[in-house]
Order: C-alpha cells, then structure tokens, then sequence
C-alpha cells in the first residue's frame, strides 16, 4: 500500500490566540512523525476536537495542526516490527490531535507505542463510533472489575446518563449483567435509558442528596462524568467497599467530602484517565500477559461487551459534546466548511446506513436518534 502523494487534512492555524481553520493538501512529510503510517478510515469527533477547531480550548500545540483525537485506519508503513502493512488498527490518546497531529486527514504518522490492533469483533467504523468516549466507557469498567466489580455485588450508578461516555458505561453494564441506575436531567430521555439496559432511571431534579457524611448506603459502584456536587453525594451514599470511577467533570471540578465514605465504608475512588493508557507493559513485546487495563485489552473488552449499541448509533457517535462540536465547526456562512469536516470524519450517511439485521435493535433500541442523538 503506498500513501497518496498529497491528500486532504483538516488543519488549524494559531495566531494571536484566534484559530483558523481549513482542509488542504498535505503531504506525508508535512505530519508529525511516527513509526506507524496509517490510512485513516474513520475518527470520531470529540469535544476536545471541537475546542481544537474553534480555538475555544488551549488543546492544540503548535500550529498548524491536525485535530482528531482518535482514529481507526490500515497501516501503510511501519518501521516498528509490531505492525505490517495492512494491519487494521485504532489509535486513541496520547497527544493525538493535540501536539501530535490527529485522526481528521487521509493519513497519520503515529508512534508505535500508541497504537493497538482493531480487537476481533470490531470494524473499523463500529471503533470509531465507540470512539474516544467508548474506550473510555470500557476502561473505567475494567478498572473496577479489577478491583472486584462483580454484577453480585449490588446496583451499579451511572451519572450524565445521556452523555457520549456514559451511554456506552449503561449499554456494557447492561450486557455484563449489572443491575443499572441511571440518573439523568433529561426527563425526555427515561425510556430510551430504559431500553439501553439501565433497571431504574433517576431524575438529576428528583435526587434527595441529603447533607450528612455518610447517608444511607445504595450503590455498590458508581460511574460518574458530572463530578462537582453529584460525585461528593455519590461517596456519601456507597455501600460498603464501594467503588467510584471518576471520568468527567460535567458539572465541575470541586470535590467537597469528608473522609468518613473512605474510612468507615472502604470507599475507593478511582480516576479514569483514557487518554495515557499504555497499550501494554513494556515487556509486552516479549509475550507476558496483558494488563486488564492496557489499552489492546481494554478494546477487546470493549468489542465483546458492546451491545445493541453499536448497531442503532449513528455513523458517527453523536453526543451532547458532538452537537456542540458540529455547531462550533460550522461558523457562520461556513456550511461548506461543516461539510468537510463531516467528511473527513467520513460521514457520509448513505455509505454507511444502520444496518438492518440485529434482534436487539428491534426488541429494545427505541431506534436511531435515541437518547438524543440526532439521526446522522
Ligand atoms: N477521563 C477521561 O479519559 C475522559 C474521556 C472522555 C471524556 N471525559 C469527560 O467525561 C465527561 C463526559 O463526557 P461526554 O463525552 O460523555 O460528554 P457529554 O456527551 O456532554 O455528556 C455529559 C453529560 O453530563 C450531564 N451533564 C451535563 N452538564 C451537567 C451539569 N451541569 N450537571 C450535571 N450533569 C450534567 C448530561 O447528562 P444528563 O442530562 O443525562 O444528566 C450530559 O449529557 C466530560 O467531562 C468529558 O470531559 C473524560
């Protein structure tokens, strides 16, 4: 396979703290360098990539600079003997779209280290449409399950229910096992979270939080993405050694708790970081075991848990944040603009319609544009 001499890319240029963007011809020599040159078939948009676009976020360094975050594609070239021509793989993290250029071009030069193999049980698309938010869905469950999770234990709490990464925590949950309550602001939102799998769906409105350090004793494990007031409710009301996973700050970044949930109820609050998760143990090379939390274990995980999901999203993961994403991309006037960027994240809803076949889809999904997501 041999790289087009110069194909597209979705660049953003820094000057005076006000960013422009455009789609041009690059060539290979004009990325950031890596060992593994991949053709990239599909990047999901994230939130950070829309920070990235709009110069709304000091996410970028160094201008100019590819966005995309993530990315799932063939590799072309590789001067690191983990991977071959071919090979179909997913790149998530890191510096990816940050100070490394990113997932929205033709191609990308990633380093090695960054890069794992698309699971068995995953197309490249169905990747991508987990994305960012499902690695990090998959990642924050192995993290607890590590730490003994176990659908026995008692019903598991997901917060910002209707996000991108905790739609993906419900819908895995759900195919584990796990006995799930939602809680959502979203009134409009309870049936569709219903049909994803979730027991029980709370409204944000409706939670008595109560004031006390400890209140009485509920979850076995909670999977936040609000933070703020919500996360210190969710340590005042654990069961016994219960488990928090921490992975976003949607409502904000103050913690404010006593340490009597930690102490007198064996509390473990654990954080999720997705974006500085190792493929492997440096001696992975070498054929010992993965760890469960590495990045190629984590995604295996991710293809064989992912339900129903996967088949009723649409082309793209469509989120809260990929709203956003899509309006801040499409400045005033700048449809045209829009559109490309929609391409280079190949979105392209006639290539790529929802597949018909799936029993679940007809027995629980409440069908494309569930939960929110606009129809692609
Ligand atoms: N740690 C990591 O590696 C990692 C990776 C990806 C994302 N993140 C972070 O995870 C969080 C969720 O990301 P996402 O992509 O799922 O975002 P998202 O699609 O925007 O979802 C966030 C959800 O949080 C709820 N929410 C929003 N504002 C809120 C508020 N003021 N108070 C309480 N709940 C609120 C909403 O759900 P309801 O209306 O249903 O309540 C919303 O849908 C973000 O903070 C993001 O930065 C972290």
């Amino acid at each position: 396979m041999k790289p087009a001499e110069s194909f597209s890319a979705l660049r953003v240029y820094e000057t005076d703290g006000t960013a422009r963007a455009a789609v041009e011809p690059v060539t290979v020599e004009d990325l950031s360098p890596g060992e593994v040159l991949v053709r990239v078939e599909w990047s999901s948009l994230n939130y950070k990539d829309a920070l990235a676009v709009t110069g709304r976020g000091r996410i970028l360094r160094g201008s100019p600079r590819i966005p995309g975050v993530d990315l799932a594609g063939h590799v072309v070239a590789s001067s690191d003997t983990r991977f071959s021509s071919g090979d179909a793989v997913i790149a998530t993290g890191y510096e990816l779209g940050m100070s490394h250029d990113g997932g929205l071009a033709d191609y990308a030069r990633v380093p090695a280290d960054w890069v794992v193999p698309l699971p068995a049980g995953l197309s490249l698309l169905e990747a991508m449409q987990l994305g960012t938010a499902g690695f990090t869905a998959g990642l924050a469950i192995s993290r607890l399950e590590q730490l003994d999770l176990a659908p026995g234990n008692g019903p598991v709490v997901v917060t910002g229910a209707s996000g991108g990464v905790s739609v993906v925590v419900i819908d895995q949950l759900a195919a584990l096992g796990y006995e799930v309550v939602a809680i959502t602001s979203k009134a409009d939102q309870v049936d569709a979270l219903r049909s994803l799998g979730s027991a029980e769906v709370l409204l944000r409105a409706d939670l008595e939080m109560g004031r006390k350090p400890l209140e009485k004793a509920r979850f076995a494990a909670a999977f936040d993405s609000v933070g703020g007031e919500t996360l210190a409710w969710l340590t005042r009301v654990m069961q016994q050694r219960g488990l928090i996973a921490a992975y976003g700050n949607a409502s904000g970044t103050d913690l404010l708790t006593t340490v009597f949930p930690f102490i007198l109820r064996g509390v473990a609050l654990v954080g999720i970081d997705s974006a500085a998760t190792a493929p492997c143990r440096s001696d992975c090379a070498s054929g010992s075991a993965w760890p469960l939390t590495s990045s190629r274990v984590t995604w295996r995980a991710c293809a064989t848990r992912s339900g129903w999901i996967r088949w009723w999203r649409p082309a793209r993961p469509w989120s809260k944040a990929d709203t956003a994403a899509a309006a801040w991309c499409a400045w005033p006037g700048a449809e045209g603009r829009l559109f490309r960027i929609m391409r280079l994240c190949h979105m392209d809803p006639a290539r790529h319609a929802h597949p018909a076949e799936g029993p679940d889809l007809r027995r629980r999904s409440s069908g494309p544009g569930a939960l929110g997501h606009p129809a692609a």
